[in-house]
């Protein structure tokens, strides 16, 4: 490999991007695989309607390239790593990790065109992330918080879901916890979720919808959690669901009960149990989505077996949202003239839609993205409180 012929770097941002007006914003951080996930092996998979090959140098260091090799466009992730680079496995073309071809078979000189997309990729938070928009503006300060996958505070795991439908659905769903009374009734739901209100608020690219149960029974899924911790089972509880997206597709949801009165409300939560459901959402295409989603605890730290109870139980828990959100997907496919309407219920999933649209809108005109940017601009500072009503009570039994 004559390391002279290599031609110089020149800039990356002049190789096209192809495809057109996605459902997303494409200059932010999507999370593309579990740490866990990339090795030295080659990893192909579809990020924001591009294909991706990502494996680790040998430092460990996470790549990101184009899978279609500059040749012949054979995807580079069936070739094999050589040292930090990949070869084609078609007719031998080595790529380095900036995307460059370093060598040919019988060329004395390397095409100076020859090479493949490389993409900003940052480790951080037990996530890989990757940047499908414009390298320039890649800034690693803006990888999406969810600190407590590492933090040695907290204990957990989680997985990665591949879901049939478009990651804004998932969002929807994460932002309006009132399903859980319904998808989830035989462990986390609870007639209470229905019947309190909740309040949301929001900031430039961040929104937060908070519901506080007060003095109620504890479901299953926390009663167990409860009895690990603490030996016994808990009487009526407090218990808090705190929901906080990033836009545009990440949601830490800030969960947990302590004995009712004990002033968890009032910030002081050291008698209860905590957690919390974290999930980041990357959209694949325009109808199918990565889905990582972990959880953590902050109490029994070590105990091995409790995170992998609790890793079963939550996934349990996501399997019965799967099928719901498929089956809304091809609803949508099925009827392309209707559009959705909004409840009193859906106000924290609003705000998700309007600030991730005002990304959109910030990178490519279009009329749709525009007016929910203008709305969040018309709506900005405002809080909004949902209050249940008479017939919820009585509908659930509750009066
Ligand atoms: S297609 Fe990759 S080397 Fe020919
Ligand atoms: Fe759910």
């Amino acid at each position: 490999m004559a390391e002279s012929a290599v031609p110089p770097d020149d800039d990356l941002r002049r190789v096209p991007d192809t495809f057109t007006l996605p459902d997303w914003p494409r200059n932010c951080w999507y999370a593309a695989a579990y740490d866990v996930e990339l090795k030295r092996q080659l990893l192909p998979r579809r990020i924001a309607a591009h294909n991706l090959v990502m494996y680790r140098r040998a430092s460990g260091e996470p790549v990101a390239l184009e899978d279609a090799c500059w040749h012949r466009l054979m995807p580079l992730s069936k070739g094999n790593i050589e040292g930090d680079n990949v070869q084609c496995g078609y007719h031998g073309l080595v790529f380095n990790p900036e995307g460059r071809c370093v060598f040919m078979p019988s060329q004395k000189t390397i095409n100076p065109a020859a090479r493949v997309r490389s993409y900003p990729v940052v480790e951080r938070h037990r996530f890989v992330w990757v940047w499908p928009g414009d390298p320039a503006v890649a800034d690693p300060h803006l990888v999406p918080d969810l600190h407590w996958n590492d933090d040695p505070e907290w204990a957990g795991d989680g997985d990665l879901i591949h879901l049939k439908c478009g990651y804004k659905l998932i969002v929807d769903n994460l932002m309006d916890l009132t399903h859980e009374t319904f998808v989830h009734q035989s462990s986390i739901g609870q007639r209470s979720i229905a019947e309190v209100p909740f309040e949301v608020t929001h900031g430039p690219n961040s929104a937060t919808v908070t519901r506080w149960m007060e003095n109620v029974e504890a479901p299953p899924f926390w009663r167990m959690q409860f009895e690990w911790k603490r030996g016994e089972p808990p009487g009526k509880v407090d218990r808090w669901q705190i929901i906080q997206f990033q836009a545009p597709s990440t949601i830490a949801i800030d969960v947990g009960i302590a004995p009712a009165g004990t002033g968890a409300r009032q910030g002081d939560r050291s008698q209860g149990v905590s957690g919390f459901v974290l999930n980041t959402m990357t959209p694949e295409t325009e109808s199918s989505c990565h889905y990582f989603w972990a959880f953590v605890r902050d109490y029994n730290l070590t105990d091995q077996r409790i995170t992998t109870l609790l890793r079963k139980g939550v996934a349990g828990v996501f399997a019965e949202d799967e099928e719901v959100l498929a089956a809304q997907q091809q609803a949508v496919e099925a009827h392309p003239d209707k559009q959705f309407y909004n409840l009193n219920i859906d106000s924290g999933a609003m705000w998700a839609r309007r600030l991730t649209d005002k990304m959109i809108a910030g990178e490519a005109h279009d009329v749709r993205y525009e007016r929910s940017a203008a709305e969040a601009h018309e709506l900005d500072g405002s809080t909004t409180r949902v209050e249940a009503t008479e017939a919820d009570a009585r509908r659930l039994g509750v009066a």
